[in-house]
């Protein structure tokens, strides 16, 4: 497929290289433009292009940057992509650690909903549940023991059956994750979020989720991520 990747950090880079190896033609973008990226392109066998072009080229556009730089995207940037091309969100707001208060998510919008609202049309929600380590590591054949399961969320059913497929190519056990209105039970700090587990448990993982605690739940993983990051003093 050919497949269009906004954003070229830990998770952009590590996609980039996975699809690309897997034999899709990957055209890669940053916020600094195509000369910077031309290292990585070497590493991943991606096409470094501008973000505009990303969004254009593909059947696929994977959006890998922060949530905050949604909003800094060019307002037209997908005004000319087909409605068939399917947009990822892979993005988790944090508030505290990155990406500042946004309104309308601490109103209660879900974090892709936002994302959504802001590039001006449907997303669907994957591998925001990952962490890149295991990303990078952890994709297996499948059938293997242990292969992790990731849920994809989401409201059109094709779109949906496509991202289901490229996780499944990644070498992740592909597990659907109900419509873009479910896709809080795959947020950050839900028992769904980051924990590497297997089909049956990350089913039961999205069931046990209590949407009333999402606020509670993304603080709880902020604080969890701050403990990890600080400085350790022996
Ligand atoms: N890291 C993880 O383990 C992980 C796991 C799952 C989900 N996520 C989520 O995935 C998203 C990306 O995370 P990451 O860790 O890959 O971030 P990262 O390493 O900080 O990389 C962010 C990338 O976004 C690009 N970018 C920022 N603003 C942009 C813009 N306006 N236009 C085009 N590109 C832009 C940056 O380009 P420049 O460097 O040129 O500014 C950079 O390449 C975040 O929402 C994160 O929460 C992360």
């Amino acid at each position: 497929m050919r497949i269009g990747v906004i954003g070229a950090g830990s998770m952009g880079g590590i996609l980039a290289c996975h699809l690309a190896k897997r034999g899709h033609h990957v055209s890669i973008a940053n916020s600094r433009g195509p000369e910077s990226l031309t290292a990585l392109a070497a590493e991943t066998g991606a096409t470094p292009v501008s973000a505009a072009a990303a969004a254009q080229v593909g059947e696929i556009v994977i959006l890998a940057i922060p949530t905050k730089s949604v909003a800094d995207l060019p307002r037209a940037l997908f005004a000319n992509t087909p409605s068939s091309v399917v947009v990822i969100d892979i993005g988790n707001y944090h508030p505290d650690l990155r990406d500042g208060r946004i309104e309308a998510i601490d109103r209660g919008m879900l974090d892709s909903q936002w994302v959504a609202q802001q590039i001006g049309r449907p997303v669907i929600k994957a591998f925001n549940n990952l962490f890149a380590k295991s990303l990078l590591e952890k994709g297996v054949p499948k059938g293997t023991p242990g292969r992790i399961a990731l849920s994809v969320a989401g409201d059109s059913l094709d779109a949906k059956a496509a991202v289901l497929r490229l996780v499944g190519d990644l070498g992740f056990d592909p597990v659907d994750g109900g419509d873009l209105d479910n896709s809080w039970r795959q947020q950050p700090g839900t028992p769904a979020y980051c924990h590497d587990l297997e089909a049956a448990a990350l089913r039961h993982a999205l069931a046990e989720a209590d949407r009333s605690r999402i606020a509670e739940y993304r603080a709880e993983q902020e604080a969890r991520i701050k403990r990890h990051i600080a400085p350790q003093h022996h």
